[in-house]
């Protein structure tokens, strides 16, 4: 069935948490404790932050309980749903605004929703669901002040674990699928087109008017997403592969590529 990223996202938001929960996939729990940490680097407590592709709203929470405002923005109305409800059930609704966009969309509706936010964040991929990163240059050309840092989690290109760990299971097409020309996205069957985007790709779309100042993997020694619910068996390696990818995950050259890579920019 063909679809776009929202439609697909759309469909999977009643089962998201219990299929990422980090009882159910032990790797979301790490990679997004490591998110938090360099979202908790950047972003001072009672900041007011945009949150691109917010999903259930699992980090809108978190950020909320760190004494964040935030504007969590997502395309897929049941997972903004699923948001709303888990912020309202926490008691913390008043911290957030919900508003119904696509990342790229949200540029041309910014200027009327008249909102002020100190920072920009996009955690597992939202991003990778825009075809054109143009838009969303224009989105944070608008929505930053001077100073104010974006932090996106994407998936770059690169990723040698899992094109050798596909290659092990038989799956060719399965290893090379990062590297087609027009690649999709398969969220439970439901397909839809879809980019890598590494450092050099938004260096490049977000142009002169953004500095790089922080690029790290996420998911080098630790296996892809997907592959959690199998080392879920074998905490003890898990363990091992974790303290591995902290020792490498920032290293020159190492850090552009991963599952995900975590990019950090400065409007300058
Ligand atoms: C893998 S989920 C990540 C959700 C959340 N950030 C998290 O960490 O759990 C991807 C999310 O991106 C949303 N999405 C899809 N296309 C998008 C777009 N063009 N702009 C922003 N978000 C998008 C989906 O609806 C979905 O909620």
């Amino acid at each position: 069935m063909r679809s776009d990223g929202a439609q697909a996202f759309d469909a999977l938001a009643p089962r998201y948490d219990g299929l990422f929960s980090p009882e159910a996939n032990p790797l979301v729990g790490l990679m997004r404790a490591r998110v938090h940490d360099i979202l908790a680097r950047h972003f001072r407590p009672g900041t007011t932050l945009l949150e691109l592709g917010c999903g259930t709203g699992e980090d809108t929470l978190a950020l909320a309980r760190r004494g964040h405002a935030l504007v969590a923005v997502d395309p897929a109305p049941t997972m903004l749903a699923r948001a709303q409800a888990k912020l309202a059930a926490a008691g913390r609704a008043d911290a957030v605004r919900f508003v119904n966009a696509a990342a790229g969309a949200l540029a041309e509706r910014w200027p009327a929703l008249d909102l002020r936010v100190d920072g920009v964040f996009s955690n597992f991929a939202p991003l990778n669901c825009e075809l054109s990163l143009d838009p969303v240059r224009r989105l944070l050309e608008r929505a930053l002040p001077p100073g104010g840092r974006f932090v996106a989690v994407v998936l770059p290109r690169l990723c040698p674990l899992e094109v050798a760990l596909f290659l092990v299971r038989g799956q060719p097409r399965a290893a090379l699928r990062r590297f087609r020309r027009r690649p999709q996205g398969d969220v439970d069957g439901m397909r839809f087109p879809m980019r890598y985007y590494g450092p050099r790709d938004f260096d490049g779309a977000l142009g002169a008017g953004f500095r790089r100042i922080e690029t790290r993997s996420l998911g080098l020694a630790l296996p892809p997403l997907s592959f959690g619910p199998v080392l879920a068996r074998a905490p003890r390696l898990m363990a091992a592969l974790a303290a591995v990818e902290d020792r490498l995950a920032g290293l020159p050259g190492l850090s552009r590529m991963g599952d995900h890579v975590v990019l950090v920019y400065q409007r300058r």
